[in-house]
């Protein structure tokens, strides 16, 4: 990443992992590893999980991230959870648009849109999660998906509400496989991604704006995915579930 441009942002997606005093116990392992960091260093946990983690990371370094919420600021959508319920409970991230929710929960970018502007309503930092599944890497419009899901999902924000957005780029393909990308296609994946908002919002958002990394980034692969100029972090699924792991991460991100 580019150290003098952003800062890196290490968050955990802890899926639908952990019950509270096993989320208590892994945040407690954390602590010690983030203590030094000198990037930002988030735990997206279940819903159920956040009151723990909120109370657990007072005094720290740490951000609490959830992993969705609803579009509507009330009503009748039972189930659901609003940016305002989540920005009240002390929460200040929340992930959108995550390929397991576009692929099991019928997500759209429309649907990412909508999400993402109420949650920076509700004052809330968004990761808004882009990338293409292996069949359109294979097809060569790896950049087209790329730059619709872009101009979809951030349409009709404000540049500074831009700035404030996460952008993690998690090809499809490499969630939970094992299989990384290479350092160069994740670098030239985030570059593109960045050039897009630099059309859409332009040169100085987009120096400003974090473009992640995220599938099967691990304890091994970390420094070098991340000392790519366009990687600004990752968004780290299962090593995000075993402390030292995570730790060797946010070790690598400080590097
Ligand atoms: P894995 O790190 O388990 O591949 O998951 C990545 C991811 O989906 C993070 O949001």
């Amino acid at each position: 990443m580019n150290k003098k441009l952003r800062k890196a942002v290490i968050a955990g997606n802890w899926k639908m992992n952990k019950t509270r005093p096993e989320a208590f116990d892994l945040i407690e392992a954390i602590k010690p590893l983030a203590a030094n960091a000198d990037c930002e260093v988030v735990v997206c946990v279940p819903f159920t999980n956040l009151e723990t983690a909120v109370n657990a990371v007072k005094g720290t370094n740490i951000r609490v991230g959830a992993q969705n919420c609803h579009f509507e600021k009330s009503g009748a959508f039972t189930g659901e959870i609003s940016a305002d319920m989540l920005a009240e409970l002390g929460v200040e991230y929340v992930v959108l648009g995550h390929s397991e929710r576009r692929q099991y929960f019928a997500e759209t970018d429309e649907t990412v849109n909508k999400r993402l502007k109420a949650a920076l309503a509700a004052g809330l930092k968004p990761i808004v999660c882009v990338g293409e599944l292996l069949w359109e890497r294979e097809c060569g419009i790896t950049d087209e998906v790329l730059g619709k899901q872009c101009k979809l999902d951030f349409y009709g924000i404000s540049a500074d509400d831009m700035r404030k957005t996460v952008i993690a780029y998690e090809p499809v393909w490499a969630i939970g496989t094992g299989k990384t990308a290479t350092a160069e296609q994740a670098e030239e994946a985030c570059a593109y991604i960045r050039s897009v908002i630099a059309k859409l919002f332009g040169k100085d958002v987009a120096d400003a704006v974090t473009v992640q990394y995220g599938g099967s980034m691990n304890a091994k692969n970390a420094a070098e995915l991340l000392s790519k100029e366009n990687v600004d972090g990752g968004l780290i699924g299962g090593a995000s579930l075993k402390a030292p792991d995570f730790g060797e991460i946010i070790k690598a991100a400080n590097g």
